[in-house]
């Protein structure tokens, strides 16, 4: 079974799939963890967001088995991760690994925006998963807190609402509910409700197969 889930930055996506897979016994892939390796590796190396044909060369030398989770979840790294991901040809190196991923013979659990649209488009279970820009930046703002980083919510909302523009205004696998996903709304829902209510619909819809 193929579970994709997709939504905005900071909307829990990454901790329901997380706890779906524990669930379900399944490998798990954050595929944000991918374009945030390359716009890390672009900020360290220099490479301009111009230059597509450098960052799609970042792209085709990741090495997804070394990636730092911890490292990779930091401020910076985001607004980068979202800018290189708007660029196709490194959205097309990237492409491949994620299709084996989802391929694997057992099924998998895959987070990102474009995974019940472009990565896993016969998923057997799409969620959509979302909350206002206000209770993800609050989300956000807590976490980057919790990490000792210096910033303000002002600030955490008007990223968000940029990533928001950009990864849903990118031509290339916009941002976008697939027409069979399920739209999750969690809002109002701490961690512990949320993951609940993503298991709740899980086996609902499992149960409707
Ligand atoms: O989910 P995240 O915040 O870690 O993702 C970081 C950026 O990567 C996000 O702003 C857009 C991009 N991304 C993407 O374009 N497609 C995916 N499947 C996953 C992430």
């Amino acid at each position: 079974m193929i579970i994709a889930i997709d939504g905005p930055a900071a909307s829990g996506k990454g901790t329901i799939a997380r706890a779906l897979a524990a669930h379900l016994g399944l490998p798990h892939l954050d595929t944000g963890l991918l374009y945030r390796a390359v716009g890390a590796a672009a900020l360290e190396t220099g490479v301009a967001f111009e230059d597509t044909a450098a960052l799609a060369a970042l792209a085709a030398g990741l090495d997804p088995a070394g990636l730092d989770a911890e490292a990779l979840k930091a401020g910076p790294v985001g607004e980068a991760a979202s800018r290189v991901a708007a660029v196709p040809a490194v959205r097309e190196k990237l492409l491949k690994l994620q299709k084996d991923f989802a391929g694997q013979p057992g099924g998998a659990v895959l987070d990102g925006r474009d995974i019940g649209t472009v990565i896993a488009p016969d998923a057997e279970l799409k969620i959509f998963v979302t909350a206002t820009p206000q209770a993800r930046a609050e989300r956000r703002y807590r976490e980057l807190a919790r990490r000792g980083e210096a910033v303000t919510f002002e600030q955490v909302l008007a990223d968000i609402e940029m990533r928001d523009a950009r990864d849903s205004g990118r031509a290339s696998a916009p941002l976008m509910r697939a027409q069979d996903a399920v739209l999750f709304d969690n809002t109002g829902l701490d961690r512990d409700a949320s993951i609940a209510a993503a298991l709740a619909l899980v086996a609902d819809l499992a149960g409707r197969r």
